[in-house]
């Protein structure tokens, strides 16, 4: 029996400058969707696809994220004598999890961060998620990766298909054969140029690494946009040991960029319980207001 997935390390360390001025003070994992700050979406997947521990890196100007899932003990006291037990239950919730924190100094780029996380991991598989994709699914996107690795004891990353003319935005993989929803690799490009993309699959924030990859990564070599990248260590562990891509099954959200996360607001508030239906009328109402308001102009 090999070593189970138990670990997972999340990064949390980057400046956020598409969302600044919002991101200035305040880390962009707490910006919320509804009422939920991002991140506790990717802990809440982790935990319900059976992660024990979890890391997460971060940076400076990022104590929300700490105080977010600590108690608060004023704040649960305050909904407890006003008898708001549902609200008490949903700020427990955010506390209930074993959470470590490591700073990442410098954000040099994700594969520092991760390598950042290198002594709490020490020799056994784990996961990376990434707070920019949130993933609806019946079966937790997590959970799906770590029974491809149970199967087989190799790295695999999460992968989808996106519109060709993104390809430029994202680490694409080189596929060479298909079994299922499993892919063999041929190679790992970070961001490639416009028209150049190998395929469209697209690696989507979702990672189960073997920690083979820590050498690789403490060889702190430069990459795109100058920063360190976990997509070239990717790509130079599969030239010693196999890494698999799968095609995960669910509905990915872009929340990392300014146009996904506002779709995702309206899609997470339009099917929400109970603000869908109003919403729904809301949204209405204000696309025929623009329409009058184009014919009166
Ligand atoms: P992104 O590039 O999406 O995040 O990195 P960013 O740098 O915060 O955002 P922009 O591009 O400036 O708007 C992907 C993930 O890697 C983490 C980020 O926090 C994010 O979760 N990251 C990135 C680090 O932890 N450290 C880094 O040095 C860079």
């Amino acid at each position: 029996m090999g070593k189970k997935v138990t670990k997972a390390i999340i990064p949390a360390a980057g400046l956020g400058t598409r969302f600044l001025p919002a991101t200035k003070a305040m880390p962009k994992e707490m910006l919320p969707i509804l009422n939920k700050p991002t991140i506790q979406y990717i802990v809440e997947e982790a935990v319900e696809s059976g992660i024990e521990d979890i890391i997460i890196v971060t940076g400076k100007g990022k104590r929300a994220i700490e105080d977010h899932f600590d108690n608060n003990f004023e704040l649960e006291d305050n909904l407890f004598k006003k008898e708001k037990y549902e609200l008490l239950e949903e700020v427990r919730a955010s506390s209930k999890v074993e959470i470590h924190y490591i700073r990442q100094k410098e954000a040099k780029g994700l594969g520092h961060a991760i390598w950042c996380a290198r002594k709490f991991i020490g020799n056994e598989p784990f996961a990376v998620l990434l707070g920019d994709d949130i993933v609806q699914s019946k079966k937790p996107c997590l959970r799906q990766l770590i029974e491809q690795y149970d199967q087989s004891q190799a790295s695999i990353i999460g992968v989808q298909q996106v519109p060709e003319e993104e390809t430029h935005r994202y680490g694409i993989i080189d596929p060479s054969s298909k079994i299922g929803k499993r892919y063999r690799v041929k190679s790992f490009v970070e961001k490639p140029k416009k028209g150049t993309a190998p395929s469209s699959l697209a690696i989507l924030g979702r990672y189960i690494l073997t920690p083979e990859i820590f050498p690789f990564l403490g060889q702190h070599n430069i990459g795109k946009g100058g920063e360190i990248q976990l997509t070239d260590a990717i790509q130079q562990l599969n030239g010693i040991q196999n890494v698999f891509a799968y095609e995960f099954e669910g509905r990915r959200y872009d929340v990392g960029e300014m146009l996904g996360f506002i779709r995702t607001t309206m899609e997470f508030a339009l099917e929400n319980q109970k603000y869908g239906p109003e919403v729904e009328i809301m949204m209405t109402e204000l696309l025929s207001n623009r329409k009058i308001m184009s014919y009166e102009s």
